[in-house]
């Protein structure tokens, strides 16, 4: 298969239909803008079917992804699209950047959930930016932030309310759109516990990537307690 792209945890390449690419979920482990790297062995597989079940969930509940389906272990098959370079994260709870950025306390309730706009781009190490730093840099128009605003609240009204079920509070997570061909704007990258973070609403215990920025060790039984969870959910 021709390889389109390379990441930091992900490779995409071209499949037999134009429309389409196959995501390969790699192990490798970044934090800091790579500056700590590590490989944790069978990540990639848990990212890709964690990855699944959310898209799939996402799809059920009326929201466009560029999800089609999970081809093997570490294989999933999406929509090629044209990834707008902004990551957008959605925050419940005060914890991570926002926390040193801004000195709030620590877990204080954002309601209206919080939507924050990063640049996507690793040189510059991700800088915030907002509404108008988009327009103005060209990478979407009104519509479509309007549009991105939108999709990312209702994403986190249907995984905040499946995980509650499931006894995991989702904090806050990241997110990627992208553009169909036809224009439609879809979500898109993954959605896992690398970038998301699960807390264990009984124990407090971190179900996500945390583990590895924070050195608290133990990722790969909690990711696969996350899957667990899920599965059970979907049986
Ligand atoms: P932050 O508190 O470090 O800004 O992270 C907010 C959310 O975004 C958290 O769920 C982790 C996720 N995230 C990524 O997916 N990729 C990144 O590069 C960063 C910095 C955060």
């Amino acid at each position: 298969m021709e390889k389109l792209y390379e990441g930091k945890a992900k490779i995409v390449y071209q499949s037999n239909e134009p429309d389409k690419v196959v995501i390969y979920f790699k192990d490798e482990a970044t934090a800091f803008n790579a500056q700590k790297r590590d490989v944790i062995e069978g990540k990639g597989i848990l990212n890709n079917k964690i990855s699944s079940i959310f898209f799939d969930l996402l799809e059920k509940n009326g929201i466009p992804t560029h999800f089609v389906k999970q081809l093997s272990d570490r294989e999933m098959l999406a929509y090629k699209t044209q990834i707008i370079p902004v990551e957008v994260v959605v925050r419940n709870l005060a914890t991570g950047s926002i926390v040193k950025r801004l000195g709030i306390q620590e877990k204080t309730p954002f309601e209206p959930p919080l939507i924050e706009f990063y640049l996507k781009n690793d040189q510059l190490g991700d800088p915030i930016i907002c509404h108008q730093h988009i327009l103005a840099l060209n990478l979407a128009s009104e519509e479509e932030i309007e549009t991105i605003k939108n999709l990312a609240l209702r994403v986190n009204d249907v995984l905040k309310d499946f995980l509650k079920k499931l006894d995991i509070i989702l904090v806050d997570f990241k997110l990627e759109f992208g553009r169909k061909n036809d224009g439609t704007i879809v979500v898109a990258d993954e959605i896992s516990p690398d970038t998301c973070r699960f807390w264990d609403a009984k124990t407090g215990e971190r179900m996500d990537k945390d583990r590895f920025r924070l050195n608290l060790g133990d990722l790969s039984k909690f990711y696969e307690e996350v899957l667990r969870r899920l599965s059970y959910a979907k049986s």
